[in-house]
């Protein structure tokens, strides 16, 4: 479902078919410090794939803004 969401976030063309963030992860408890470990897992994994400063800090960007449905709710 991460894939997924992933695809569908960076232009598709399949769609994202499952929960939104917020239903996802309600209930976790996830920590600010859990959140920023998943980041960097994230990161770690486009480096590893050779994708472009640019197109990391997007992604970093965007995954950013979704904090707020994803930290202790
Ligand atoms: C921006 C960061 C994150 C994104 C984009 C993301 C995205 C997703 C997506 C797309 C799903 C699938 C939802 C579904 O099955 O309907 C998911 C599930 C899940 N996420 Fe995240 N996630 C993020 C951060 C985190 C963090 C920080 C944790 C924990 C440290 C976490 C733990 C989980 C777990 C355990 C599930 C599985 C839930 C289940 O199978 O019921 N996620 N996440």
């Amino acid at each position: 479902m991460a894939r997924e969401f992933f695809c569908a976030g960076s232009g598709g063309p399949e769609p994202y078919t499952s929960k939104d963030m917020l239903a996802a992860h309600k209930g976790m408890n996830i920590s600010e410090q859990e959140y920023l470990e998943v980041m960097d897992d994230i990161v770690g994994a486009m480096t590893k794939h050779g994708l472009d400063d640019g197109t990391k800090n997007d992604v970093v960007a965007i995954l950013y803004s979704l904090k707020g449905n994803i930290i202790r709710v």
